[in-house]
């Protein structure tokens, strides 16, 4: 159903909107919200959004034109540049790559009224790497919890097997001084962390929440792990570990949780088919303060969902900002998602100033882990360094004698440094 745009109703016309809505919400009809998001748009759709809510309304969805239709968060503004040195790597190394583009997210929501639409599952069934930009924003906060934005981030993580993730955070020397922490403590950090994504309290059933007996509401979460699911996370935790400096912590919190006993008796258990890698354990609470109090002690980290996503986010602050740090998702044959760490930051978005760097090192992670073209990401890593070299730095990274730039001027200025 559509309601014409009513600038001044009339209390009839009015009361005739409200009696047909009523209509649709106890026929539990999706209801289309379609607004202009300026100020004013924003703020009438909230409140219509809200009102809807208390007359009982289970979906309400919200349309922005199409000049909105890239999204709210700041998304397009890095995924552009990403796709700018793409293109130049694709042509100067003769890679002969070919891109599709589809929507995750508010942006699908916004298209498609869901965050993760077939067309788009469609699209990266066939792909044989994912790019992705960052999802989320207040514009669909309000959304039913089933259809927001992260749940299709979750979806397409889940529903491509994407257990593995891997979040490097490393301090760039050009950076040391940009870290919260003492330059000295950060200045040639290069830590690993390998965290389970499809599994653990993130996806564990039964979740929701409940009404008791005596009327009080509960929410609950399931946090389970499976052998077999510990086994593959951490089987691809010892090779990463192989490939570095062979030392592998494992994060749980065994003193507490039963998952995470099992969690630690797996890891044991496989670290004898890798002799070479040394194995430690470390409750997740410490690994948290370790992190912030001597970070070079950590080569490899391995974790499940929920202490991968907090303690990633401690690590990248390390590294000077999370505005630097890639990401890739891979599957057991390695195809792969790859986005940035950071998320949609709509408080910086639209304005030019966020830090492109992640997802154009998230470009060369791609290069590297799923599409086999180590030179190719050499490059971008190497043009990456030196943009820092050369003082350029966005607002986050911003220190002392160097030159502030855009997003734009950012994404240039390596393409430029691309050899
Ligand atoms: C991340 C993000 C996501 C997560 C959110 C957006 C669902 O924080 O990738 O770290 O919690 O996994
Ligand atoms: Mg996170």
């Amino acid at each position: 159903m559509a309601l014409p745009g009513l600038l001044k109703p009339s209390f009839d016309q009015l009361s005739i909107a409200l009696d047909l809505l009523q209509k649709c919400i106890e026929e539990d009809r999706r209801i289309l919200i379609v607004g202009d998001f300026d100020a004013d748009g924003a703020t009438a759709s909230v409140v219509a959004i809200k009102a809807l809510r208390l007359m009982g309304a289970k979906y309400v969805d919200f349309l922005v034109p199409n000049r909105f239709k890239h999204g709210y968060g700041l998304s397009p503004e890095i995924v552009n540049e990403a796709r700018r040195v793409l293109d130049r790597v694709n042509e100067l190394c003769d890679l002969g790559l070919n891109f599709s583009e589809g929507l995750l997210g508010g942006a699908s929501i916004d298209k498609y009224g869901v965050p993760y639409a077939d067309e788009t599952r469609a699209l990266s069934a066939q792909a044989d790497a994912i790019l992705l930009g960052a999802v989320g924003g207040p514009k669909w906060d309000q959304l039913e919890r089933s259809i927001r934005p992260e749940r299709g981030l979750l979806a397409i993580r889940s529903e491509l097997d994407l257990f593995s993730n891997l979040r490097p955070a490393i301090t760039y020397p050009q950076l040391a001084d940009a870290s919260s922490l003492k330059p000295e403590l950060v200045a040639g950090l290069d830590i690993l962390i390998v965290r389970e994504l499809t599994g653990g309290i993130y996806f564990g059933e039964p979740r929701g929440i409940r009404t008791l007996e005596n009327g009080e509401r509960e929410g609950y979460n399931t946090y389970k792990y499976s052998e077999s699911e510990i086994e593959r996370i951490g089987r691809n935790a010892f090779e990463m570990a192989m490939k570095r400096d062979k030392r592998l912590c494992s994060v749980d919190k065994a003193n507490v949780l039963e998952a995470t006993v099992l969690w630690r008796e797996v890891m044991d258990r496989i670290s004898s088919e890798y002799p070479e890698v040394e194995l430690s354990h470390m409750y997740v609470d410490n690994a948290a303060m370790q992190l912030v109090r001597a970070p070079k002690q950590f080569d490899v980290m391995v974790t499940g969902n929920m202490f991968g996503d907090i303690l990633s986010d401690a690590a990248a602050m390390l590294t000077g900002s999370i505005g630097m740090l890639p990401s890739a998702s891979l599957d057991k044959n390695g195809r792969g998602m790859y986005e940035p760490c950071h998320g949609s930051a709509p408080d910086i978005a639209g304005q030019g100033i966020a830090n492109p760097l992640a997802t154009i090192l998230s470009v060369a992670m791609m290069l590297r882990y799923s599409l086999d073209m180590a030179a190719a990401a050499d490059k971008i890593e190497a043009a990456v360094s030196v943009v820092l070299d050369r003082g350029l730095r966005t607002g986050d990274i911003m220190g002392e004698g160097c030159r502030q730039v855009s997003t734009r001027e950012m994404g240039d200025a390596v393409v430029d440094a691309l050899r």
